[in-house]
């Protein structure tokens, strides 16, 4: 389970940029960006296993997030999940959402649309922002190993900016779906006494 991420993991950003490097509002280079694509073309050839131990590695770790899932949350012997449909198919779903980030990186604006519907989404499945760091974290845990002696400090650098991008967008979804919903609930609230007045 053991993985070492150097840096300070997924909770602050600590950029190396070089002198004369621009960044796109997502905090990445041009080079990151180019580092990013050409390694997910090599992850993308084991994408399910990705998927899965990357779940499990996050289980394993944070414990907490397995029970925001109504599907594993009575799972105890982790070792199963590797062998589990549903986690396979869950994991394949959010690396076809990395995958679609991949592809946004040119067009950051679409990029953000989908991140903030993402965000708005684990709002209704009550999965909390505090989590999503650790996402990231064991994404890069799981890829090392494929890439072997591709793997730089830069190439991490690039995996961590983008997840720290998506998951600040996500955040930002969580919390406008949220504050709908409470303006929602308190505007009806405030509505049914007067229905009620009307009634009698
Ligand atoms: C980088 C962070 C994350 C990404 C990119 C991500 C992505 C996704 C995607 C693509 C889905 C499929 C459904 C949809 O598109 O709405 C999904 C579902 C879900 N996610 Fe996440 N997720 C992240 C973090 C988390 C965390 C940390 C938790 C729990 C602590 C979580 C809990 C859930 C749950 C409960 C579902 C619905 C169940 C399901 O689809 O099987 N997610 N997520």
């Amino acid at each position: 389970m053991g993985c070492a991420i150097s840096g300070s993991g997924l909770t602050a950003r600590a950029p190396e940029i070089r002198a004369g490097e621009e960044e796109t509002p997502a905090g990445l280079t041009a080079n990151h960006i180019r580092l990013i694509k050409e390694s997910w073309r090599l992850i993308q050839e084991d994408i399910a296993k990705v998927g899965i131990i990357m779940f499990v590695r996050l289980f394993e770790t944070h414990p907490e997030c397995k029970d925001v899932f109504f599907l594993f949350r009575d799972v105890e012997d982790l070792e199963r999940l590797r062998t589990s449909r549903e986690l396979r198919a869950h994991g394949l779903r959010v690396m076809s959402f990395i995958e679609k980030s991949v592809a946004r990186l040119d067009q950051l604006e679409r990029l953000e649309t989908l991140a903030l519907e993402l965000g708005k989404s684990h709002y209704r499945y009550n999965a909390p922002p505090k989590y999503y760091g650790y996402v990231g974290a064991e994404f890069i845990c799981a890829v090392r190993p494929i890439l072997k002696d591709r793997w730089t400090p830069e190439l991490e650098e690039a995996w961590k900016t983008l997840f720290q991008y998506v998951t600040s967008i996500m955040r930002e979804g969580f919390l406008e779906e949220e504050r709908n919903k409470r303006s929602n609930t308190q505007t009806s609230s405030r509505e049914r006494p007067d229905k009620r007045s009307t009634a009698i």
